[in-house]
């Protein structure tokens, strides 16, 4: 159906709107109407398609995983709602993050690990998906940025008993928080282990615990990447589960420099025989991005074997298109003023249109799982990165309704003002 909506009944549609609770705004201001004009108008929340129903008919796969990470928060209230109509997999933005789960015992010095697990916030999330029949992806075992300490405590002066007592805290991890969610569909064994610099000799980040750990006493810092891998698989095997996909996940991996240091790292874990079944490409894009580079690096991906696949993994899309100096320097210039609540309809339908290209370069046999960093814009890290601003990155309004981007990805015949 084309859901072009003409201004001439822009006056029912804003009452239906309204009775819809549609007063966020993802829709920014609303064009007012016009008399016998064009101007496209948002459809009503009420006759939005499925997302998981339209993009799985798409794609040609039955059940394909549509996903949205989520906090505890969200399995209750609009978010709920969301999740329940439109999606058909979650992952814990961050309780199944290691320091979550297993984190220091608090007041050991040297640190310990706590006596038990903590799984509480993540089996909350994994209920919710049981309930609702979505599938769950597992985010992540291992990563620079979430090291409780106790993994890395150790006799330094002894190089080999070091080694071998860190790989035993990596191995004691994987194995409980595996086992303990035995029907994830994905892991995300580790999570950007790659250098930011360009095309790098050496591809690994060296600003990580994992890998000053083990590059203890003169040995290879990059080898905790293969024993992760190496370790999940066993794991894997010892449970039964050969359809668990262990994946490599980074972010900017359409930034053809960064791609090749991701794809050098699956190339090292391929070579040392560990298993590896694909590459998370996290997605965190801005309205400058480049569609073509993003189906360019999953070309790449498919290049290096044709047993991998993709997952996108973290899909956003920030309202700003920001020069690189902002990343680093993380102020205001030269970081894009905030835009504030109501941001332009230009910003809404340029990120409409950029989100229709998206995923019609999803639609790909190699792409099997296509996850948002979020559900809907009242809830994003965005808000605080690279600066603390408004950013409205995804499919749903802060009200919960669905935004212009939706109805670009749900509907091609749809047109944005
Ligand atoms: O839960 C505590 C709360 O008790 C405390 O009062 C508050 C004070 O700062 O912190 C809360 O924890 C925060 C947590 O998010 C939950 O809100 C942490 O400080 C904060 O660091 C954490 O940020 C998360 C970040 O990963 C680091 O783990 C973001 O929510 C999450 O969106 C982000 O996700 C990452 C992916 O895992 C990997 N790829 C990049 C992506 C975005 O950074």
């Amino acid at each position: 159906m084309n859901r072009f909506v003409y201004a001439g009944v822009a006056a029912i549609l804003s009452a239906t709107l309204a009775a819809c609770g549609g007063g966020g705004d993802g829709g920014g201001s609303l064009p007012p109407p016009v008399g016998g004009g064009g101007t496209p108008q948002l459809p009503s929340p009420a006759s939005a398609p499925a997302l998981k129903t339209t993009l799985a008919a798409k794609f040609g796969m039955a059940n394909f995983p549509i996903g949205a990470a989520i906090e505890v928060a969200s399995t209750g209230g609009t978010d709920a709602a969301i999740l329940q109509k439109h999606f058909s997999s979650i992952t814990a933005e961050n309780a199944m993050k290691p320091d979550t789960i297993w984190p220091n015992k608090p007041g050991t010095a040297p640190a310990q690990p706590a006596d038990q697990p903590n799984f509480g916030p993540a089996d909350a999330l994994v209920n919710f998906a049981a309930t609702n029949s979505m599938q769950v992806r597992g985010h992540t075992l291992l990563w620079h940025q979430t090291v409780p300490t106790w993994f890395v405590v150790g006799d330094l002066n002894d190089t080999m008993g070091y080694r071998a007592t860190v790989q035993q805290h990596l191995r004691t991890y994987i194995t409980a928080v595996m086992n303990h969610f035995p029907d994830v569909y994905a892991w995300d064994v580790v999570n950007e282990a790659a250098t930011d610099t360009p095309n790098a000799a050496d591809p690994y980040r060296h600003d990580s615990l994992w890998y000053a750990a083990y590059a203890n006493g003169g040995l290879d810092g990059k080898d905790y990447v293969v024993d992760a891998f190496m370790i999940a698989g066993e794991v894997r095997a010892a449970m039964n589960k050969p359809g668990l996909k262990l994946m490599l996940n980074d972010y900017n991996t359409e930034i053809p420099g960064k791609r090749a240091n991701v794809l050098k790292i699956v190339q090292d874990v391929i070579n040392a025989g560990a298993p590896i079944d694909g590459v998370g490409h996290q997605l965190h894009l801005n309205l400058n991005a480049d569609v073509a580079q993003v189906t360019a690096a999953f070309a790449a991906v498919e290049a290096v074997s044709s047993t991998l696949t993709n997952h996108v993994t973290e899909l956003d899309v920030s309202i700003y298109a920001d020069p690189g100096t902002c990343f680093t320097q993380r102020t205001i210039p030269p970081c894009l003023a905030d835009l504030g609540a109501s941001p332009p309809q230009s910003v809404l339908s340029q990120q409409a249109t950029l989100y229709r290209a998206l995923f019609n370069a999803f639609n790909r046999p190699s792409v099997t799982s296509v996850s948002l960093w979020g559900v809907a814009d009242n809830h994003t890290w965005l808000n605080s990165w690279p600066v603390n601003r408004t950013n409205r990155p995804l499919l749903f309004d802060t009200a919960g309704n669905p935004k212009w981007a939706f109805w670009t990805v749900v509907d091609s015949s749809i047109t944005v003002p």
